[in-house]
């Protein structure tokens, strides 16, 4: 019997999400084959180059033959170095055999650590507006994003209250994001022992994406996995991507619970079997090696926070809080009176300007703009500049 038609996509699919990031990146693609010049403040990428002593380590592992598959939850060595690292900066012991997997960057810890969690029907606490790929992951697997509106009166912080309110007995995991993308948040220790008391109280898996916790201006970075008693029920997700500039490595891990890790482990041999062992032999370098470039990294996002903010605020109908980490100003434009995704598209086309609506981010972004300060002070001033006249004009 012949079936006649095109075979069809999985139903699945139309519960994916995607990162409006890339999709604005590909507008301004287009806008610059016309031969003019866009501002970029879309993507969340750190524009400093790997430091040297990273790149020279890969080159070195590829010279000496790590062009092979590794063990499915990385390198042992650099597992070691992960616990280490973790261990010393978040004050906990990490089993490096058992509590730690290397993964091709964040997203697949997210990926697989929401599968490896998460039933269908269940119920899923996380930030909003937030990364975009921490609801689509929860769709994709029929479970319910329940949305914790994140208010700009609360600096953008997640309120325990909140999230107390919103737990039944269908809760099953919590996403947590500190320093948070797109707000530029960061929690306090008060906010997530308290966070950690309500997991503990309703039985919860914590997923904790701290991918920027070195990058901070003020203060310090509480992981949830420092609090005593955390570790049994936390996935901590980070990554080599923010801290060394090295997005395309393509180099992230999750630290936690043993069983969970394990299941991941196994969702990674279905995917990727491993991440690039030259990569992670960078990444042990990384790691282990000279961190002063870290430090420069931070002072410049930070001096490019301070002319942003600065700038931001001078523009008629936008009006824009100090973020304390992370490298994205997330400015109020409601007095614009237009809605954020409209302002996006208008800045692109009008002043070739390339920012993120905050809808992008979930329901509660609305009437407000993400822009990654993750580039130079000139481009900084002169996008500034074009905001400001496009704005004048509305
Ligand atoms: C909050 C957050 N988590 C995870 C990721 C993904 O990082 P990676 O490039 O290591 O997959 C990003 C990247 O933008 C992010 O902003």
């Amino acid at each position: 019997m012949m079936k006649k038609g095109k075979p069809t996509i999985a139903e699945r699919m139309d519960r994916a999400g995607t990162e409006t990031a890339f999709l604005v990146f590909a507008m301004a693609k287009e806008i610059e084959k016309t031969g003019a010049k866009v501002i970029h403040f879309e993507m969340g990428e750190p524009d400093f180059d790997t430091p040297e002593h990273i790149k020279e380590a890969a080159r070195k592992a590829l010279a000496s033959g790590y062009t092979h598959y590794t063990a499915a939850p990385g390198l042992l060595e650099l597992r070691q170095a992960i616990a280490e690292y973790v261990s010393k900066d978040f004050d906990v012991d990490i089993d490096p055999e058992k509590e730690v997997i290397v993964m091709p960057g964040a997203k697949p810890g997210l990926f697989t650590g929401i599968l490896a969690t998460v039933n269908p029907g269940d119920e899923v606490i996380m930030p909003n507006p937030a990364f975009p790929i921490y609801e689509s992951v929860v769709n994709l697997v029929r479970a319910k994003p329940v949305p914790i509106p994140l208010r700009e009166e609360n600096d953008f912080r997640l309120s325990p209250a909140d999230v107390a309110k919103k737990v039944t007995k269908k809760t099953k995991l919590l996403i947590l994001n500190s320093p948070h993308n797109p707000c530029g948040s960061t929690l306090m220790r008060d906010e997530v022992e308290e966070l950690a008391e309500i997991a503990k109280r309703h039985n919860l898996w914590v997923m904790s994406d701290e991918i920027y916790s070195k990058i901070i201006y003020h203060g310090r970075h509480h992981s949830m996995l420092s609090v005593p008693g955390m570790k049994e029920r936390t996935i901590l997700v980070h990554g080599f991507s923010k801290t060394y500039a090295m997005t395309g490595w393509r180099l992230g891990y999750a630290v936690g619970n043993a069983q969970v890790i394990a299941n991941m482990t196994k969702l990674q041999v279905n995917i990727a079997s491993c991440a690039a062992a030259f990569s992670q032999m960078a990444g042990i370098e990384a790691l282990r090696g000279p961190q002063d470039s870290v430090g420069e990294m931070v002072r410049e996002y930070q001096k490019r926070r301070d002319a942003i903010v600065h700038e931001l605020n001078s523009i008629k109908g936008f009006s824009c809080k100090t973020p304390t980490g992370a490298f994205y100003a997330f400015p109020n434009i409601k007095d614009t009176g237009m809605k954020s995704k409209e302002l996006m598209e208008f800045l692109l086309t009008k002043a070739h300007v390339a920012c993120v609506h905050g809808t992008a981010f979930g329901r509660y972004g609305e009437g407000y703009l993400r822009f990654s300060y993750a580039t130079s002070i000139e481009n900084i001033r002169e996008g500034m500049e074009r905001v400001k006249a496009a704005v004048e004009e509305l």
